[in-house]
């Protein structure tokens, strides 16, 4: 039985490619810090959870001391965890690295977390510029997105088959930030309007964990050292996953054009990129990846979760908190009435 080991494998891209691995005959173990935060379905599949901290170096060692024939590394986020992680993968048959699409800059050095948002040309190839790579660690100063391109760096400077997955706004069951929270809340409060910015007519491109977890099997198969993007088949527009969050729950909303121009926070979401951030992701095709879905077949994953979760009267712990900092401006009813009224 071949053996996976995913570090940081209770999030939405370990479950999900835990629970696929392990449908497909694989001996799969997951870890991470919070023995609180360990989704049931795991347990269920029979996938073994080891309790320990990603930077602690004798927690990897001890997890990564038996071998395995995949290692998927999806809570590596600095050029520390890459280096305490890649002299214990010489062994491994195959290693995936999660990085982001956030490592990309456009023509004016704009990223996906620049205080300007970037503008590319057309779909973002794997060849498009970076970020300059920060050997700081995430909590030391360096961004994000230069952090993930030093990781990467080390990672693949090592010499291992490390295929480095560069995904967009990842959707999936037991996401600690489920973005699409911003409608279902408004579908169980009953909302009947939603306000979106240019009618909804930004995209950012989703990338559903089912689809990363097709891919991360994919190249389990074919080792080799490269970068690869991930996202869904499709990129809707704001306004479409909109839509596609209300067809998938029975409800029905108007959709009120808040204009560009407009300085409030209102009709904002996570995904107002204009023109859009899309990923080519032909080099993953020409592997073999076959698609899960694209967003309308894979979102019910995440939306049933949250529904069902909503409704379960100790499910808030797994749920964005009212006050959480990124989705209280995006669900401010109160802002929104009184823009209505103005
Ligand atoms: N979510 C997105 O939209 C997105 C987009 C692009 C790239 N990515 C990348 O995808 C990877 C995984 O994403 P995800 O969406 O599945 O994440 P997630 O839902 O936030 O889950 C993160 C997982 O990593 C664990 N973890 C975090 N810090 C850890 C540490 N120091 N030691 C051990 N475990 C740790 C978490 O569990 P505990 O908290 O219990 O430790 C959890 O299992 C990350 O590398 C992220 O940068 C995510």
């Amino acid at each position: 039985m071949p053996r996976a080991l995913i570090l940081g494998g209770t999030g939405a891209i370990g479950v999900a490619t835990a629970l696929r691995l392990r449908a497909r005959g694989w001996d799969v173990t997951v870890t991470s810090r919070d023995p609180a935060r360990v989704p049931p379905p795991l347990a269920v599949a029979g996938v073994r959870h080891v309790v320990g901290e990603r930077g602690d170096a004798r927690h990897l060692a001890a997890v990564l001391g038996a071998g395995a024939d995949l290692l998927v590394d999806a809570a590596c986020y600095d050029a520390a965890h890459a280096r305490a992680v890649a002299p214990l993968v010489r062994d491994v048959a195959s290693v995936v690295m999660i990085s982001s699409k956030a490592v990309y800059v456009d023509d004016a050095g704009r990223h996906a977390n620049s205080a300007e948002p970037p503008r590319f040309a057309g779909p973002i190839h794997e060849t498009q510029a970076t970020l300059r790579p920060d050997a700081r660690a995430l909590g030391a100063g360096a961004s994000y997105g230069g952090a993930k391109v030093a990781a990467e760096e080390v990672l693949l400077a090592g010499g291992a088959p490390v295929s480095v997955l560069r995904p967009s706004k990842v959707h999936g069951a037991w996401s600690r930030q489920p973005r699409e929270w911003i409608f279902v809340r408004r579908v169980l409060d009953g909302r009947d309007v939603v306000l979106l910015r240019g009618g909804g007519r930004g995209a950012d491109h989703p990338s559903a964990a089912a689809n990363v977890a097709a891919l991360i099997e994919t190249v389990a198969g074919v080792p080799a050292a490269r970068i690869l993007n991930v996202a869904d088949p499709d990129c809707p527009t704001v306004a479409q996953i909109a839509q596609a969050v209300a067809a998938a729950l029975g409800h029905a909303w108007r959709v009120i054009d808040v204009p560009v121009a407009d300085t409030s926070a209102v009709g904002r979401t996570p995904w107002d990129r204009d023109p859009p951030v899309r990923l080519d992701t032909q080099a993953a095709r020409a592997l073999g990846y076959q698609p899960a879905g694209d967003y309308a077949t894979t979102i019910p994953e995440e939306l049933d979760w949250l529904v069902a979760t909503a409704r379960q009267p100790d499910g808030s712990a797994w749920l964005p908190a009212p006050g959480d900092p990124f989705f209280a401006p995006l669900l401010d009813y109160a802002s929104e009435d009184a823009w209505l009224a103005g």
